[in-house]
């Protein structure tokens, strides 16, 4: 969907207009291309005392195309770039900043054990944060909170939370800020998710705190490429016809994997038309890509429908399945007292219990494979309710305790279940909103505009790689930080 005054400030005249009037201005969001370097420019690096993390971020680096340079506060930072053979310098603050000069910037606070080692983050952010490059990446590395061994420590990790989410609030200008909390013992599970949120790919994720576990060593990922990481594997994605769906299945098929497409009877010809698009050359649209090798299978059924469960299986049996995104998703909006039992239901029925039964029946049989991935879709409203969508925000929040009620029964197994919660994404769901209120879902968060459904879909993608075994249970909001719920 087209947002015109997004299109309008960003125009020569527009942006002079909206300077001289004090009006807010979204930047335009540098989003993944598959013919554009993903990982570019300077990665400044700062640390808390003796951080456990720098080694694993120095092989990251040395594995993408950043060159970094070391704030004083990452003193570690020389010897170990030196080793990995990195290109290195000192960061230097410049006088009122240095605008432009720096894509990302990283603190690895894992080392912090009390509150006045915090010292160190202000020393870093206040030197850097002003040099940070339009549409640039903030990284938090941290310790889990509740696996810290004594009470400081605990406590200042947990204000690692404030920190991020107010650089995101502060940073503006299309920047992200988000925290990672990696488990001792974690470091290697740590690459996908470092790389995504470093990414284009994370362009409307904002102030989000992820938690990586270790990965069960049976099921740690077999070896992958970074540019096909999902060739061989075979992905179900709900609701696929269209918006959301079609992007997750283009963002899936683009790191090679095969996606089984499902959608209602009568979305079957733009279903088909869909899937033969990735299976074509995945010229990319929405989600970016452009050199996709995945391909696509269309299957047309009502998800609630009582048989469902049975013909998704049957459809699968022979070859099982790795990946199963649950996008598909209505709206029935009214007021309670006016909500009608029928509206009530078929929102619960389709965005909540079709996935406990579609998971049932392939759990059961083993038809999703050992260390496979579920992906669901919930929403803002979820988290935070909303006028008029009782029966939406409940089926929504339920999915989130689906993904925390069957990440503990799945880790033996190696599978992963996760949420992504979208905020406002500009689709033909949110075409339908009246417009005041599509313009305030627009425009409060950090980013100042919706996002994409490729936005949403790049998140599912990172959830559903293979090096994201160790982060499970989880719910990522992609709403650019919406003031919602937050
Ligand atoms: N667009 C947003 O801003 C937003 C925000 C938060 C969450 N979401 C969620 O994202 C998901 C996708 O939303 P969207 O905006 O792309 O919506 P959309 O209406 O554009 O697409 C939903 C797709 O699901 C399919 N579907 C609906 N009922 C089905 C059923 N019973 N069986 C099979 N397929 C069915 C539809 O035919 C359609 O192709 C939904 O779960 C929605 O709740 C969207």
């Amino acid at each position: 969907m087209n947002d015109t005054y997004l299109n309008f400030v960003n125009s020569p005249f527009g942006a002079r207009l909206v300077r001289s009037l004090g009006l807010p201005k979204p930047e335009v969001l540098r989003r993944y291309r598959a013919d554009r370097p993903e990982f570019d420019g300077l990665l400044a690096v700062g640390a808390g005392r003796e951080p456990h993390l720098l080694d694993t971020l120095a092989g990251v680096i040395a594995r993408t195309g950043f060159t970094s340079v070391a704030h004083e506060s990452a003193g570690l930072w020389v010897p170990l770039a030196t080793r990995h053979g990195l290109m290195t310098g000192r960061f230097e603050p410049v006088e009122g900043g240095a605008p432009g000069r720096v894509a990302a910037l990283v603190f690895d606070a894992s080392g912090i054990e009390n509150n006045a080692q915090l010292d160190s983050a202000y020393g870093f952010f206040h030197d850097s944060l002003r040099s940070l490059e339009k549409c640039g990446r903030i990284v938090v590395l941290g310790r889990p909170p509740e696996a810290c061994a004594t009470p400081r420590q605990w406590t200042a990790q947990r204000a690692l939370e404030g920190l991020t989410r107010s650089l995101g609030k502060e940073a503006r200008r299309g920047i992200t800020a988000n925290l990672l909390y990696v488990a001792p013992g974690a470091e290697d599970a740590l690459e996908a998710s470092l790389r995504f949120f470093l990414s284009p790919r994370s362009a409307y994720v904002s102030g989000q705190v992820v938690r990586i576990a270790a990965a069960k060593p049976s099921t740690t990922a077999a070896p992958f490429a970074w540019t096909q990481p999902l060739a061989g594997k075979r992905a179900v994605v709900t609701g696929a016809a269209r918006g959301i769906g079609a992007a997750i299945a283009e963002a899936l098929a683009a790191e090679g994997a095969h996606v089984i497409g499902v959608d209602i009877p009568s979305a079957h010809a733009a279903l088909d038309t869909t899937m033969q698009h990735l299976s074509g050359n995945c010229a990319g649209n929405g989600a970016g890509n452009g050199t996709g090798s995945g391909s696509g299978t269309a299957l047309a059924f009502d998800i609630a429908a009582p048989e469902a469960p049975a013909q998704i299986a049957a459809a699968l049996d022979e070859l099982g399945v790795d990946i199963i995104v649950h996008n598909a998703g209505i709206t029935r909006d009214k007021t309670i007292a006016r909500m009608s039992e029928a509206a009530w239901h078929s929102v619960i029925d389709i965005n909540l219990s079709a996935q406990e039964r579609i998971d049932e029946a392939l759990l059961a049989a083993g038809i999703l494979r050992d260390g496979g991935r579920i992906v669901c879709v919930s929403s803002i409203s979820g988290i935070a309710g909303n006028l008029g969508q009782t029966n939406y925000a409940t089926s929504k929040a339920g999915v989130i305790g689906r993904v925390e009620s069957m990440a503990p029964l799945l880790r033996e197994r190696g599978i992963t279940i996760n949420a992504v919660a979208p905020g406002f994404i500009e689709t033909q769901m949110t075409a339908k909103i009246p417009l005041a209120l599509r313009e305030a879902g627009r425009r409060m968060n950090s980013m100042s505009q919706g996002g994409q459904p490729a936005d949403v879909a790049q998140a599912i993608a990172w959830l559903a790689h293979p090096g994201s075994a160790g982060v499970t249970g989880q719910v990522v909001r992609v709403c650019g930080q919406s003031l919602i719920g937050a």
